[in-house]
């Protein structure tokens, strides 16, 4: 590999729970989290799972670069790239130069992506939400390893029915 292996950014939005989405999807809608969410991945090098790829079908603007994670790696998604692991998405954002990729999720992806994380961009919606039958999670921050370094409040508003902060963590130097 030529380049330095860039940061890895997990950006998530979780209930109470940790709860990503239910077999019907996300249960909220928070406009202002989708406008934070568009803005922090503008033009950059993206990892998502094949389940939340086939979900923003048409989402993808020109200048991002979406890597898609699955065991079935072969033709390339368009526009995507498809990739069999986190290191390959890695080497190949650290490769064309990039000093970040940002994981998107789902949870599966999330989960194999934690371990190579620098740090996490979280949503904390303040609402405990029913799971229902298919509930996705983002795994568990341990508070021991992950610093929160900034956090930025959102109260109820007429177009935000639920109270919610963005916190961005950094992982503790071991
Ligand atoms: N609240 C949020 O911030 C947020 C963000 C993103 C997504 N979501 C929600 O999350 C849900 C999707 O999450 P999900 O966990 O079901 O799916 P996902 O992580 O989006 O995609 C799962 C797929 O990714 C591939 N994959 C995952 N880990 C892998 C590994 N270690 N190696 C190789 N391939 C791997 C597999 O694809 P193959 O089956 O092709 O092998 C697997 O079936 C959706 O409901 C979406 O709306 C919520």
């Amino acid at each position: 590999m030529t380049g330095v292996e860039p940061g890895l950014t997990l950006i998530a939005a979780v209930d109470e729970n940790l709860l990503l989405a239910t077999a019907e999807g996300i249960p909220w809608k928070l406009p202002d989290d989708v406008t934070h969410f568009r803005t922090y991945c503008a033009g950059k090098w993206l990892l998502m799972g094949r389940r939340t790829f086939e979900e923003m079908t048409g989402w993808f603007k020109p200048d991002q670069h979406p890597l898609v994670l699955t065991s079935a790696c072969g033709v390339d998604p368009h526009p995507a790239r498809c990739v069999a692991s986190v290191p390959q998405a890695l080497a190949l954002a650290g490769t064309a130069g990039q000093e970040e990729l940002v994981c998107i999720g789902g949870g599966q992806t999330f989960a194999a992506s934690l371990p190579y994380a620098t740090q996490l961009v979280i949503t904390h919606v303040h609402h405990a939400f029913t799971p229902g039958l298919r509930p996705v999670y983002f795994p568990a921050i341990d508070a021991a390893l992950w610093v929160p370094v900034s956090r930025q409040e959102h109260d109820i508003d007429e177009a935000h029915a639920w109270k919610f902060d963005i916190v961005e963590y950094e992982r503790q130097s071991r």
